[in-house]
């Protein structure tokens, strides 16, 4: 991925500095979502993108709360002469999770993420397929991954189960609203390619949010699931329901594969020897799959950010104004551990970066595609 990351990171790094003041999400960050049916596949794809196994899938409603997921790219530490990279699947060093309800733990076992996903969602909405609109925050520091915010979501259904409220349809509905609606939120539309594009509940919802679709990528999951003789390929020419962003169709890890515990890595291989053996994709395998999605959105947020930065530059603008007024009604700069002057300092450092990024870097934000 030849993406420069630079920009991607100094908002992280914006981000960070506030949290650590308490004050969250002083700037709206593009984020990644997705959106659709109940087991369309919106866990699997989210999954596929990390590279990792660690997000509670399968059939019925498995995800019951919105999973706030920020990936940081983080270098490998150097390794001693003539170590090995520890296999998939097994401890690694440099990679873990962090949640934000557990701070300073550090989940090297992903295994154990799922684990601690699954308990404090049950923690949360009870284990009777209840949903709850609080979100889990989960940290994913790793060298294999972009540095990108994702949000798994609950999907959009309607017939309650188990202790689920009969109002569930609206309920799941403005959960995802929420999300979604942000003016600069990447929709991933997620419809399964054996199910009927022009039903997708989560094309239709993601048309009312980005009714020009300038943010909305529509995901064809379960494409080796179609009956044989049929394929998406009308759909990726745009002759169906057309998007400006396009479709990516994928292939995830069906259920028996969950169950074997297939490797992400064996998971990946598969896919690309389906696209690329495919009489109806061979030719265009190379827009297919899920390295071919993580790239179109590594651009498209690198667009996102691009667009929004004389927005965030203004809001730094008008809270630099505000800390130093504050500073100077209290009469002048007080101590180093001061939480004011720390945010102040931090900004300051912030901007001079952000402008050396703006003048330096605007050249490397062209789409290559
Ligand atoms: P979600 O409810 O939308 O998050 O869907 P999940 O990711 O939990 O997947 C639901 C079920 O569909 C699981 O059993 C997956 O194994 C299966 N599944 C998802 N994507 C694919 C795919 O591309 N091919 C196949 N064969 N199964 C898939
Ligand atoms: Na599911
Ligand atoms: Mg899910």
């Amino acid at each position: 991925m030849a993406m420069d990351q630079s920009l991607i990171k100094l908002v992280n790094k914006l981000q960070d500095a506030f949290n650590n003041v308490g004050i969250q999400n002083p700037i709206d960050l593009p984020q990644i979502t997705v959106l659709g049916s109940q087991s369309s596949g919106k866990s699997s794809v989210l999954e596929n993108i990390v590279g990792r196994d660690f997000l509670p899938r399968g059939t019925g409603i498995v995800t019951r709360r919105p999973l706030v997921l920020q990936l940081i790219n983080r270098p490998a530490a150097p390794k001693a002469n003539g170590e090995a990279a520890p296999a998939e699947g097994t401890n690694n060093t440099d990679e873990w999770g962090e949640f934000l309800h557990l701070p300073g733990e550090k989940f090297h076992d992903f295994n154990k993420i799922r684990e601690e996903i699954v308990r404090d969602t049950e923690l949360k909405t009870g284990k009777n397929a209840g949903i709850s609109p609080q979100p889990i925050n989960l940290r994913i520091y790793s060298p294999n991954v972009l540095t990108l915010t994702l949000v798994d979501l609950p999907g959009l259904t309607k017939v309650p189960v188990g202790d689920q409220p009969r109002d569930i349809e609206r309920q799941i509905r403005d959960m995802v609203l929420k999300f979604i609606s942000k003016p600069n939120a990447v929709i991933l539309a997620v419809t399964a390619a054996n199910t009927d594009l022009a039903n997708s509940d989560g094309l239709k919802l993601a048309r009312e949010v980005d009714p020009e679709g300038t943010r909305t990528v529509g995901v064809l999951t379960k494409v080796d699931l179609m009956d044989a003789g049929t394929d998406v390929v009308d759909i990726l020419a745009g002759r169906v329901i057309p998007l400006r962003l396009g479709y990516v169709p994928v292939v995830n890890r069906g259920q028996r594969d969950i169950d074997q515990k297939k490797l992400v890595s064996a998971a990946l291989a598969a896919e690309k020897d389906f696209f690329e053996n495919h009489p109806s994709y061979r030719s265009k395998a190379q827009y297919c799959g899920t390295p071919f999605l993580a790239r179109k959105l590594n651009t498209i947020l690198m667009h996102h950010i691009r667009n929004t930065l004389p927005d965030i530059k203004n809001k730094i603008g008008t809270q630099l104004a505000k800390f130093q007024a504050e500073l100077a009604s209290l009469g002048g700069p007080m101590g180093e551990n001061n939480s004011a002057s720390v945010v102040l300092q931090i900004i300051t450092e912030f901007c001079n970066e952000f402008r050396t990024v703006i003048d330096g870097n605007s050249n490397d934000l062209s789409i290559n595609e």
